[in-house]
């Protein structure tokens, strides 16, 4: 698809004001190669509070209210509850609009299709913003197991423990939304956040051929599900295993500005090892990466550990990308449907009892 490279700042429009449009728009502030010129959100709450941030782009309830608004607009940062996803990248692909989406893709195979061929008609891009391929402490293990330094990598895991207290305010609207998810089969854990470490795992070791999985749920208050405990594990077309434990801690504190997410990756090598000990929340107060080869452990104290960081400087990839056109995007959006695959396969697996589901062979 040919793309033409902006010369000047791009004119974006925000989409969707809710919570993680506090992340997403530190990418925008201060940044020479961006102008906010609109905010869309149905809410005239979220719309008036985020007008403080940009008092010179113009506010609108809908998309199609900008759409007719005449207003130029070069790309959007779509910030919108899953179950959107689809329909309203489409209209806003259709409108003549770069669009900047927040993970997951959507819901299913299908809704992807439909969301590659409108970027496809359209003529503009599509790309699929994965914040954790921007966390420091992981690009450094990344270059770490890349360097070779672990020696063969023999299997790594990743962990994440949802826990009950701490962090930030999430609306009960928010919640709302990913409630619907849970209904339609796409739980918090596994598809929402587990997204992030699916993501992470293709990035590290490349695509997986074969994933199994036991998808549990939890009631945690009366009607409100969550789907931990959790198994998931998998084989990558290179032979390299990996393992996702979720777990629900209800009641345990953790610090955190953000989610109160308790993550780790750890990756073994015929060598020695690198785990990073934490991500969203401030978990382990442990340096944030750490590599032991050979009876020494190396700690890296000084990495960018604050997460929203990742958003920074996920989002300012993409204002750079549009201004070049070069490398990559992190990810496509048919890089995307292949983290989207790896989750459908862990459901099909599960529903099956737990055998092995190739990520490729889904229809
Ligand atoms: N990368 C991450 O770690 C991360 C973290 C949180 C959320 N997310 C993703 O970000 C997206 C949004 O999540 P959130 O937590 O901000 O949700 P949210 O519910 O807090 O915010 C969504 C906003 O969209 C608005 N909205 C609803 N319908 C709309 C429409 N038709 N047009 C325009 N705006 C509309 C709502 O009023 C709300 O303000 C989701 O895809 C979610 O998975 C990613």
């Amino acid at each position: 698809m040919s793309f033409s490279p902006y010369n000047r700042p791009v004119r974006a429009a925000f989409v969707g004001l809710g919570r993680v449009y506090d992340l997403n728009m530190r990418a925008y502030a201060g940044n020479p190669d961006v102008e906010v010129v609109a905010l869309v959100d149905p809410s005239d709450e979220r719309r008036t509070q985020r007008q403080a941030d940009w008092p010179e782009a113009r506010a609108f309830a809908s998309v199609a209210e900008l759409a007719a608004s005449g207003l130029e607009v070069d790309a959007v940062e779509a910030l919108l509850p899953i179950p959107l996803h689809s329909d309203t990248v489409i209209e806003m692909l259709g409108s003549g609009w770069h669009v900047n989406l927040q993970k997951p893709i959507c819901n299913d195979l299908a809704g992807a299709e439909r969301m590659i061929e409108a970027a496809e008609t359209s003529g503009k891009q599509l790309r699929v913003m994965e914040n954790y391929l921007f966390y420091e402490p992981l690009q450094k293990l990344k270059a770490t197991v890349d360097s070779g330094e672990l020696g063969e990598v023999s299997g790594y895991h990743v962990k994440m423990v949802a826990s009950g207290l701490g962090g930030w305010d999430v609306p009960g609207s928010t919640y709302e939304w990913q409630f619907q998810q849970t209904r339609v089969g796409r739980g918090t854990l596994v598809f929402d956040d587990g997204w992030h470490k699916l993501s992470t795992a293709i990035w590290l070791f490349g695509p997986v051929k074969e994933v199994r999985a036991w998808i549990g749920n939890t009631e945690v208050i009366p009607g409100i599900d969550v789907d931990a405990p959790s198994t998931l594990v998998w084989e990558h077309v290179n032979g390299i295993r990996g393992i996702f434990d979720i777990t629900l801690a209800v009641d345990m504190y953790l610090r955190s500005d953000y989610y109160t997410n308790d993550e780790r990756w750890e990756v073994t090598g015929r060598r020695g090892y690198a785990r990073v000990n934490r991500c969203t929340g401030r978990g382990i107060q442990q340096p944030s990466l750490e590599v032991y080869v050979d009876g020494e452990m190396r700690s890296y104290h000084a990495l960018d550990d604050d997460w929203a960081s990742s958003f920074r400087d996920s989002g300012r990839h993409w204002l750079h990308w549009l201004h070049t056109g070069e490398g990559p995007m992190l990810w496509s959006a048919a890089e995307s449907v292949e983290v989207l695959r790896f989750a459908l396969a862990a459901y099909a697996s599960s529903d099956a009892g737990g055998t092995g589901f190739d990520p490729v062979s889904l229809d």
